[in-house]
């Protein structure tokens, strides 16, 4: 199968590797109150549209041999498709998420209910944050956002949920709010030469947050305005399949070069709530596989 592993003729060895995700299906997708730039609830939204847009990135997954669970979509939880906001699960244990907007957050208990059900240790978050949409893994660190969300309280909570290096970023552009819609995980689990890499965008982060980006990661993809300006970055990648945003070709192009298979979908209608690939997309990081490890 060709989408499993490769060698690229001039790149690097790109590896695919399984990955555990959880979804929610917009069944009750709508654009009903506004918490980023992005939101227009006067502007009309189309929810089966949005439901089919979903249906083709679950089947890109499936395809992809993905393993993919699915928590229950609430009435009433508009955002609640954005299964990445609603906690961080690494080595066993999820952070739940405790949102900032009172419009989101009963997602959180929904979320810490699915995470608790399906034998995951939960640990009840303390300080407000908004899970997968500001703390990312690359490599045996997690990358930790601030500024418009997640409070850096958080990110000292979640060191000692994992008792791991967390690196704090600021965000200083509201149409880049969350950690997941400046930066992605190229790498999920260390690509062959035992590094992890990313893309970013360089406006969306203020200074020292630049100095540390630029230091940990010398080869990282620097990504296009353009491209960012439709979230293009909000991708999700097995290390070597990347699934991104069709229309951000710029980004298509840098991944190609790097020797990864860019796959493109189109979830305009997301867009208008302000997410997409990445937001729909929550990594279960299971014990056992990739960076993840079993707790004494
Ligand atoms: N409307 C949602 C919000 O503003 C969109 C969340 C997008 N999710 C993400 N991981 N960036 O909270």
């Amino acid at each position: 199968m060709s989408n499993t592993a490769t060698e690229s003729l001039t790149g690097p060895v790109r590896t695919a590797t399984k990955r555990t995700i959880l979804m929610c299906k917009p069944t009750y997708y709508t654009v009903s109150y506004r918490i980023n730039p992005w939101m227009h609830p006067d502007a009309p939204t189309d929810t089966s549209k949005a439901v089919e847009q979903w249906q083709s990135l679950y089947d890109i997954y499936d395809e992809l041999g993905f393993d993919i669970a699915l928590i229950d979509p609430i009435d009433g939880l508009p955002d609640m498709v954005y299964a990445a906001n609603g906690g961080f699960v690494l080595d066993g244990v999820a952070y739940g998420a405790k949102f900032r907007y009172p419009e989101r957050q009963p997602e959180g208990p929904a979320y810490m209910e699915w995470f608790g059900a399906n034998g995951l240790t939960v640990a009840d978050p303390v300080e407000t944050n908004e899970g997968e949409g500001d703390f990312l893994l690359v490599g045996d660190a997690i990358l930790a956002g601030t500024g418009f969300r997640s409070q850096s309280a958080s990110h000292a909570e979640i060191a000692s949920v994992y008792g791991r290096e967390v690196v704090t970023l600021n965000l200083i552009n509201p149409n880049f709010y969350h950690l997941d819609t400046a930066i992605a995980v190229l790498d999920p689990e260390p690509a062959a030469d035992g590094t992890s890499n990313i893309a970013y965008l360089e406006s969306a982060f203020d200074e020292p947050s630049l100095a540390i980006l630029r230091e940990r990661f010398p080869d990282a993809i620097i990504a296009s305005e353009a491209d960012a300006s439709i979230l293009g970055l909000n991708s999700y990648s097995d290390g070597f399949n990347v699934v991104i945003a069709a229309r951000a070709t710029d980004f298509d192009q840098q991944l190609r070069a790097k020797g990864y298979n860019p796959i493109g979908v189109d979830l305009s209608e997301l867009l208008l709530g302000g997410g997409g690939v990445k937001c729909c997309t929550l990594d279960l990081h299971p014990v056992g596989t990739g960076t993840s490890r079993a707790r004494e």
